[in-house]
């Protein structure tokens, strides 16, 4: 249904962005068609590497004159297929445009280019005294674009926000090739339909980011990390409201199951305090702020909180290289479950009360269809990653029961009032689900903003909406 790349493409886009800016090789466009989604590998015909928006500009007017679709891509970090080149076309990676434009101290800004890393941006910004507070996982290897593209979260976003509530503005090629900014560099904005935002999380699906304003904070001066463990796994959830209803806010509040823990400590050689053989989850917390004793006394009053539960010893982090090692665990969760088992992630999300229900029906799922899971996540956010272990399941139980199993978790979130995803985005792998979140009258109005901003269907083709 899209044209098929030929050498007069390819000609077209030596000219416009030079030899090394196009990448034909097997090797280049099998290493652009993954990111972190599963095993799945979708290369696209030619990857491109535009250095400036007016590039970006060129390509795009001329794909969609010819009908040529074009997948966005950034550091392939993804969790949801969203980067993957399904259609094969243009892989049009942003890893070139990796400049931060501008650090507005006077506004508290920061004005980037999409390739820019996260982490790079946060330690930027923090030499001047200003905080960048969403932080992915992957922080050290994905880019600010991937960020926006899915809307991405991290731990501390339970305090600080999501990555949509640090954006005023984008810079944004549309799929004809027509440039616009989305809105305005400000704080406060009633200025029409929010364009900005609509972006935000759109997966690439409505036009390519070329350059993003964010917000920036004061950076906090000081913090501290506990770790609890807990008995029962769902004791643990159940905590997490908790901890909010005394009048606390953590800036991190993280939910790791016993499994989690142990796969994390062998993937990194990490024992920062051991694990009791009783303990079947933990919750890694942490409380910010610039008032050394203030931050204390709300330590204090979380273990207040958690006076009723069944916990083990509490454990503080001790020095700046402990509270790294325990970062360093919860961050590699993710990585190291892939490397132990084929597996599938689903972003579950639900209202932080509502998390308990969550964790015992995901059990009593994978209990029906004789799967394991390990879950572990953002709790505070009520966000937790399930993650689906192949084990010993059959190849027609994997590809054909299973998704009626995810199918079920998804309808438990939603009668939970929860969703589908809470920061890892639809993508390819959770497009078929879409229906349990959304009616078909809510579908036909997502559809037909792409179809507004993207009426040939060019951009990023076969994501988000199910088949
Ligand atoms: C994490 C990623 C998987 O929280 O979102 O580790
Ligand atoms: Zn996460």
């Amino acid at each position: 249904m899209f044209t098929p790349i030929n050498q007069d493409h390819i000609l077209f886009f030596i000219h416009t962005l030079g030899e090394d800016a196009v990448k034909t090789n097997e090797v280049d466009r099998v290493d652009y068609g993954h990111d972190h989604t599963e095993d799945l590998s979708f290369p696209p015909e030619v990857v491109l590497l535009p250095r400036s928006t007016k590039e970006v500009s060129l390509v795009l007017a001329y794909c969609y004159e010819h009908e040529i679709c074009v997948t966005p891509i950034g550091a392939r970090t993804g969790l949801s297929g969203g980067a993957l080149s399904i259609y094969g076309g243009v892989g049009l990676c942003l890893e070139r445009m990796n400049k931060i434009l501008k650090i507005d101290e006077d506004n508290q800004q920061v004005i980037t280019q999409p390739g820019v890393i996260t982490q790079v941006l946060q330690e930027a910004v923090a030499e001047k005294g200003l905080f960048y507070a969403p932080d992915p996982a992957s922080r050290g290897t994905c880019f600010i674009g991937g960020n926006l593209a899915e809307n991405s979260g991290g731990p501390r976003a339970v305090k600080y926000g999501v990555t949509k509530d640090f954006v005023l503005n984008l810079e944004v090629v549309l799929p004809g090739g027509e440039i616009i900014h989305t809105g305005a560099n400000t704080l406060k904005n009633s200025t029409g339909y929010n364009l900005t935002q609509l972006m935000v999380g759109s997966e690439g699906t409505l036009g390519v980011i070329t350059a993003a304003t964010l917000k920036l904070l004061p950076l906090p001066k000081k913090n501290m990390l506990m770790l609890v463990s807990f008995k029962s796994a769902e004791d643990a959830c159940e905590a997490v409201s908790t901890i909010f209803k005394a009048g606390l806010t953590p800036s991190a509040l993280e939910f790791m199951e016993r499994d989690a823990v142990l796969l994390a400590q062998e993937f990194t050689g990490e024992v920062p305090f051991p694990l009791a053989d009783d303990c079947a989850a933990q919750l890694l917390i942490e409380m910010d702020g610039n008032d050394e004793e203030r931050i204390m006394t709300d330590c204090e009053a979380v273990m207040l909180a958690l006076e009723n539960f069944d916990t083990d010893e509490i454990y503080f982090a001790d020095s700046e290289a402990q509270k790294e090692k325990l970062w360093f665990l919860r961050r590699r969760v993710g990585e190291a479950v892939k490397a132990h088992s084929v597996y599938k992630e689903e972003d579950t999300v639900v209202p932080r009360f509502e998390l308990p229900r969550l964790l015992k029906g995901v059990k009593r799922i994978g209990g029906e269809y004789g799967f394991s899971s390990i879950c572990y996540g953002h709790a505070g956010d009520g966000n937790l990653h399930v993650n689906i272990l192949k084990g010993d399941l059959s190849e027609a139980q994997w590809k054909d029961d299973l998704p009626e199993a995810i199918s079920k978790i998804f309808e438990l979130c939603v009668a939970l009032g929860g969703t589908l995803s809470g920061e890892h985005g639809i993508g390819l792998v959770q497009k078929e689900y879409m229906p349990i979140a959304f009616t078909q009258v809510q579908l036909n109005l997502m559809k037909a903003i792409k179809k507004t901003f993207d009426s040939k269907g060019i951009l990023n083709p076969g994501k988000l909406f199910p088949e």
